[in-house]
């Protein structure tokens, strides 16, 4: 069984992806929604809360784990690997490198969680991949929020999108990373912004291909999705539909209730 977590509804952005590219495999989705959002917390609560919930996974039979979220990968997937050095563990990372192999402006800009923003890890990654590309890091305080809450397009929330996006389309981005995988569920208010001027990257398909890749024996199964939610479990199950998920709503049970 595969295991995919994140902070609350963003990773089911990559849940989709890696369900499409295995419809055998069995998956198991966690939501720490007791704890959303990460990107405000410190480090070290990131890390203890990703090592936990490792552990709880790898308990329920989890051989493969997705940190399906930028900020834990970024703070904590070291950590995780050292703690479960059996388990093979796919991170999801802001698609710097796709981005500035594509821009023909030499000008990307990065949507990011504060905790994203501040990281070396980011830092190194355009270090590597980016040389010679202006890349703008963006944190966007609030977002994630937004997309839990499932009514993101409200008038005020447009106005901020507007806000942040028009004037980076207007400096000659032409490559806007969605670094968080929540904003992958504001694809659609952030494209009208774009004016054909500049192409969203997500990486949700690029990580399944790489859990396709160690897939082998964990992605052998009945094709089932087992949801866990560390609070309102409910809440994780009415989102699939209402994110227009419907793949996985009809191969998902009842959320469960995950206490950690
Ligand atoms: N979905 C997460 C990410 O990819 C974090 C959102 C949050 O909890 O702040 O960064």
């Amino acid at each position: 069984m595969i295991g995919v977590f994140d902070s609350g509804l963003g990773g089911l952005s990559v849940l989709a992806a890696i369900a499409t590219a295995l419809p055998r495999a069995d998956l198991l989705y966690l939501a720490d929604s007791a704890h959303v959002p990460y990107g405000d917390k410190p480090d070290s609560f990131i890390t203890s809360r990703v090592l936990a919930i490792g552990q709880h996974l790898a308990d329920q039979g989890c051989t493969l784990l997705v940190v399906a979220c930028n900020t834990a990968t970024t703070a904590a997937i070291q950590a995780l690997r050292d703690h479960l050095p059996g388990v093979p563990v796919v991170g999801v990372e802001p698609g710097v490198k796709p981005a500035a192999q594509a821009s023909l402006s030499r000008h990307i800009a990065v949507l990011v969680t504060e905790s994203t923003a501040r990281s070396q890890r980011l830092a190194q990654l355009i270090e590597r991949h980016a040389a010679g590309t202006r890349v703008d890091i963006v944190p966007c305080p609030g977002w994630a929020t937004h997309v839990e809450t499932l009514q993101a397009d409200t008038p005020e929330f447009l106005k901020e999108i507007a806000a942040k996006i028009d004037p980076l389309v207007s400096s000659g981005v032409d490559q806007l990373v969605l670094g968080c995988t929540h904003y992958a569920f504001l694809a659609p208010l952030i494209a009208p912004r774009l004016q054909a001027q500049a192409e969203l990257v997500d990486v949700a398909a690029a990580v399944a291909r790489q859990v396709a890749r160690l897939g082998g024996a964990h992605a052998d199964g009945q094709g089932q999705l087992i949801l866990l939610a560390t609070a309102s479990p409910e809440r994780l199950r009415a989102a699939l539909p209402a994110l227009g998920l419907h793949a996985l709503a009809a191969r998902s049970s009842p959320a469960q209730l995950a206490t950690l």
